[in-house]
């Protein structure tokens, strides 16, 4: 696949894991790209926690179960009732999950280039991320990222120092298909916008279209 093809068929996938084993070179793989990602002043602030043990992966699906309830009871009408049909992790069925972290304290004192911008370590984590969701897509396996955590519970669940941020937990794993259409979009709560509505020209507010 190239790199177009590949962007085009990675997917957010929830329900298509099919908890088959990986190679461990294929996963040596996917890891080595997101390792390769760009970052901050070469500060590499990431680390990568595999997470296989089937209890603290139902502890940690109960909390984001218990996070999920507590984001539905803000929702109303038709936005509750569509929310209710999304699936939103895999965490028992994908083969594995991967945790990103984020070390602001990586390479410190004096990160190169991130004097003003202090957010710019995270964005590398984020690099690294996709670096992974890409590389795990042209490999033929899928990734699911949850968000719905708290980082305390989580850093207290892998034993993740207070000065690391917990970024993601990916599922990861091979599926039986990707989807062609975002599951968001398939339920019917969001859709991707056109691309002119976001490319703007010379100023952030002159829209071409
Ligand atoms: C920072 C971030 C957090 C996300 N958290 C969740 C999540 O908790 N549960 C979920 O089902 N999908 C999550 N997603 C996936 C998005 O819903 C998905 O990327 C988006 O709907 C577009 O679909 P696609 O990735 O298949 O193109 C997250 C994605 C990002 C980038």
């Amino acid at each position: 696949m190239d790199v177009y093809e590949v962007i085009g068929k990675r997917r957010d996938v929830r329900a298509e894991f099919t908890g088959a084993p990986i190679a461990d070179e294929v996963l040596h793989r996917v890891l080595g790209a997101a390792h390769a990602a760009p970052s901050v002043g070469m500060s590499q602030p990431w680390d990568f926690v595999l997470v296989r043990d089937p209890d603290t992966r139902t502890q940690f699906h109960q909390h984001v179960h218990g996070e999920r309830a507590e984001y539905a009871a803000t929702l109303t009408g038709e936005r509750a009732a569509t929310f209710e049909r999304i699936k939103i992790d895999g965490i028992l069925e994908s083969t594995l999950s991967v945790v990103v972290t984020y070390d602001p304290h990586r390479g410190s004192p004096s990160v190169l280039g991130r004097h003003a911008i202090a957010d710019a370590g995270l964005y590398s984590v984020c690099l690294a991320i996709q670096n992974l969701w890409l590389a795990a897509t042209a490999e033929g396996l899928g990734v699911g990222w949850v968000s719905f955590y708290r980082e305390e519970y989580l850093q207290s669940l892998l034993g993740i120092p207070k000065t690391v941020r917990p970024v993601a937990w990916l599922c990861l794993g091979p599926v039986d298909r990707l989807q062609e259409v975002p599951d968001l979009e398939r339920h019917g709560w969001r859709s991707r916008m056109p691309l002119d509505q976001v490319v703007h020209h010379e100023r952030y507010s002159a829209h071409t279209g």
